[in-house]
């Protein structure tokens, strides 16, 4: 075991353990599949005295950042310390210094991603991120390099494991949001303050990476329509039982001739797509390409080993990169910046919940409506309610523009029959 590749550590949370763990532990399987040694030269911490459950020489740690980014011995340094502040820096000084870069901080890629990517390259650095979306699961590396010679169409995931957890939790038991959020915190899977992922900004980060990676433009985060998870009522979640839908929040990424258009939302999806049998923490990218027809990719999307088995990929990547003497050239063909999809391109059909008055003529005034729109119903639901003189209408419409949706809801929300509009979802897959 001659040759050797430094690897220098930023962080020793739940993920550098793992990363140190599976370097340990996979040793002598490592060399034989990279032809090179693994070699763990210093790691940054906050404290070095603090008890870890990873057991790693005192000697190796330090809380100085230039042992790491300034280290001579050191060709790949991995960032797990997350956030955008110290880590945009360390990442920013680590390519200066010609070290390469493998991190799974998918905040920090969203946000500065590109400009990294042009800093790497000038630098003959490479720059990988496959822990930043989907935890274990290689679905960056699935779309450029498995379907590298593919056009891809769409991508569309199940890409945060505390919002679907609690969704099957509402959806499965019965549990109100709150409830089942509470319930995801205890077994640690939401964060203590859980805001980016019930808000969608956390799936948000991930389809700007996802869709930059696809379709080789720079989509803006602010370009990403992001609607989060919890004014879900259970009320709708039973509806969608009866029709046969299931509610996850889903990241979505289509193209549109030269347009794209990206969103984060909740979405009911029909019970034959199999984003619908995704259930608890677990993740899922499905990608349809015109050539290769649709995909998935399933796994967990976050913990420790898994993270680490993606970082480590990365850094397998790189190491036999460097062997070759090619690296540098690690950054995506970005073409231009995404050209958003103007709504009359936009198609899906959508379920929408109503409250009504519960007297003649109620609903063929609806139905007038959105047949003067040339837009049909695929399923109607009505319910008379405890609320006196009210009835509950659920529509389901075949596919239609985001345009004309937009105008029938503008119309509803105008008419003296309707009282309320509780609440609308786009539908993905085929509804029966
Ligand atoms: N908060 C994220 C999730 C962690 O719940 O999926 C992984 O990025």
């Amino acid at each position: 075991m001659d040759r050797k590749i430094g690897i220098g550590i930023l962080g020793l949370g739940v993920v550098g353990s793992g990363i140190i763990h599976i370097i340990k532990e996979n040793k002598e399987m490592l060399y034989k599949k990279i032809g090179s040694n693994l070699s763990i030269e210093r790691v940054l911490v906050q404290d070095i005295e603090k008890d870890r459950n990873v057991t790693l020489p005192k000697k190796l740690l330090t809380t100085n950042p230039d042992d790491v980014l300034k280290n001579p011995d050191i060709d790949i340094v991995i960032e797990v310390i997350g956030g955008t502040d110290d880590a945009y820096i360390f990442i920013e000084e680590a390519l200066n210094n010609r070290k390469h870069v493998v991190t799974a901080n998918k905040d920090l890629i969203a946000l500065y991603g590109s400009e990294l990517h042009d800093l790497a390259e000038q630098q003959g650095c490479d720059l990988f991120y496959e822990a930043s979306v989907g935890g274990g699961i290689p679905v960056l590396r699935g779309l450029t390099d498995g379907l590298v010679s593919d056009e891809i169409q769409e991508v569309m995931g199940i890409i945060n494991g505390t919002t679907n957890y609690i969704l099957t939790k509402m959806d499965e038991e019965g549990v109100p949001f709150e409830e089942a959020l509470q319930d995801a915190q205890k077994l640690g899977f939401a964060e203590a303050d859980p805001t980016a992922d019930i808000k969608g900004l956390d799936a948000a980060r991930k389809m700007a990476i996802l869709a930059r990676l696809a379709f080789h433009m720079n989509v803006a985060l602010d370009d990403i329509e992001t609607r989060g998870i919890t004014n879900i009522s259970l009320t709708d979640l039973e509806y969608g039982k009866q029709l046969g839908l299931t509610m996850k929040l889903i990241g979505m990424a289509k193209t549109h001739n030269d347009t794209v258009e990206v969103s984060v939302q909740p979405t009911f999806i029909a019970n034959v797509h199999p984003l619908s049998a995704v259930k608890n923490e677990y993740n899922a990218v499905y990608v349809k390409g015109k050539a290769v027809g649709e995909t998935m990719f399933y796994g967990p999307g976050a913990g420790s080993l898994p993270t680490a088995t993606a970082i480590m990929a990365d850094v397998i990547h790189v190491a036999k990169n460097i062997q070759l003497g090619i690296t540098g050239k690690s950054g995506p063909i970005i073409e231009r910046s995404a050209r958003l999809s103007p709504p009359h391109l936009r198609t899906s059909s959508f379920y929408i919940r109503l409250h009504v008055h519960d007297r003649v003529g109620s609903f063929a005034h609806i139905s007038q409506l959105f047949q003067d729109m040339d837009m049909s119903f695929k399923r109607i639901v009505q319910t008379p309610m405890k609320k006196q003189q009210t009835a509950e209408i659920i529509l389901v419409t075949h596919q239609t523009s985001l345009e004309s949706f937009t105008n029938a809801m503008n119309k509803l929300q105008q008419m003296d029959v309707v009282k309320s509009i509780e609440s609308y979802y786009q539908i993905e897959g085929e509804t029966v």
